[in-house]
């Protein structure tokens, strides 16, 4: 560290001590968690987003994300919790660990918020899959807040709920295992429920060379099966509900799949999965074992169980939100009253001269900023370039709601 950020730190160590108020010196640091993160280059997170970074939608027991986390760990209740991990990680355990290319575009400081170059708040919650094996737990469900750059629409918002869930066989005998397992949890197909599966394990999507074929095999069908059977509980109330698995690309799985179901018309991605990369297990000390893991995504399924129209209302501290729902019951939200939307267009011209080019989420990012979650619907609405100087200028329209008062 240089002497300077040296004596910063010292200085709030003793201004903790002594008890008095520390104003942190935020135009060069980013201040989380009682910690000082010198500023970079990359640093691009916002002070609407830090002040987030403690609100733990997930362990608020009334919440409808912690309802659907306790009634997942329910469901899988031999497997181990981790539900407090940071949010503050490095890029090293975010991507390098899980194996990501260094060109992987969730790399880019478009997508993903930094602290500093090295330091992030985590996009997803395999950011802790490592240190999970590392503990030497062989089933294990991690739940926590992600953060990722994006739109603004009813479905986007920066901030969102993961469910990592992962399970580890002896590599020596994970058919007899995987088998043993499966029997004890066997579904009756129901009519309300189909589930289409015409992936197919091939060179698009293979097995690690390192597999045995039936090894893999077995892993494989032991996911699919878990999978398959949390949805039909977790879905049972709702009438004519159709799954389907697609081949997918995960950095840190092969072979890789999502679960999709049809919800109003539309394939919703409820959840990645796959067949855990044995380089993970092995940096994890676990080189005999053989697994899978998936990541949920919380909002989501949540939306759909409690009827929930828009995911910024999860944030709504608003008690006609918050006295709804009731910890182990999926009940359906009850709409209270919306204000009519007030759109406003903006348009400006773009500065083509910085290095990293336009993005809608730099905009979005302002936008957010400023209006906070009165921002319902961004839109561009007009591209134009003028005919002579060359210049670009974007006219986005905003769709301003209030969600309560
Ligand atoms: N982390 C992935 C994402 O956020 C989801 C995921 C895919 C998690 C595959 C997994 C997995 O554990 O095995 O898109």
């Amino acid at each position: 560290k240089t002497n300077d950020e040296l004596r910063r730190q010292i200085l709030f160590i003793l201004c903790q001590a002594l008890n008095t108020e520390f104003l942190p010196d935020v135009s060069q640091n980013v201040y989380i968690e009682g910690k000082l993160y010198p500023k970079d280059e990359l640093t691009n997170v916002t002070p609407n987003i830090l002040s987030k970074t403690t609100r733990r939608l997930h362990l608020q027991p009334r919440h409808p994300i912690s309802i659907l986390r306790t009634l997942i760990e329910a469901h899988f209740n031999e497997f181990q919790h981790f539900n407090s991990f940071s949010p503050v990680v490095t890029a090293a355990q975010n991507f390098d660990d899980l194996g990501f290319p260094e060109d992987h575009p969730g790399r880019g400081a478009t997508d993903s918020y930094y602290v500093n170059k090295s330091i992030m708040l985590r996009t997803h919650t395999s950011a802790h899959q490592l240190q999970a094996f590392r503990s030497g737990a062989e089933k294990f469900l991690i739940s926590a807040d992600v953060y990722r750059r994006d739109e603004i629409d009813s479905c986007h918002y920066p901030i969102f709920h993961q469910m990592e869930g992962a399970q580890i066989f002896n590599m020596s005998n994970v058919a007899e295992e995987t088998l043993r397992d499966i029997d004890k949890t066997a579904f009756q197909p129901t009519e309300s429920i189909s589930t289409d599966d015409d992936t197919v394990i091939g060179s698009n999507n293979p097995i690690q060379p390192c597999h045995p074929i039936e090894a893999a095999n077995a892993a494989t069908m032991h996911l699919k099966h878990t999978l398959n059977v949390m949805v039909r509980r977790l879905f049972k109330e709702e009438k004519d509900l159709k799954v389907r698995w697609i081949d997918a690309y995960f950095p840190f799985t092969s072979p890789s799949w999502e679960m999709e179901i049809l919800y109003k018309g539309k394939w919703l991605e409820i959840c990645g999965c796959g067949v855990v990369k044995q380089e993970l297990l092995d940096k994890a000390g676990r080189p005999d074992k053989i697994g899978w893991a998936f990541g949920l995504g919380l909002e989501r399924i949540s939306m759909i169980l409690f009827d929930i129209p828009d995911i910024r209302l999860f944030w709504s501290q608003d008690s006609r939100f918050m006295d709804q729902f009731k910890p182990g019951e999926i009940t359906k939200f009850q709409a209270f009253s919306k204000y009519p939307s007030c759109t406003k267009d903006i348009s400006f011209w773009i500065n083509d001269e910085r290095e990293q080019g336009f993005h809608d989420n730099d905009f979005c990012e302002v936008v957010r900023d400023v209006a906070g979650d009165l921002a319902e619907l961004v839109e561009l609405i007009d591209d134009f370039t003028h005919p002579k100087t060359k210049k670009r200028s974007l006219c986005y329209r905003i769709n301003y709601r209030s969600m309560d008062k």
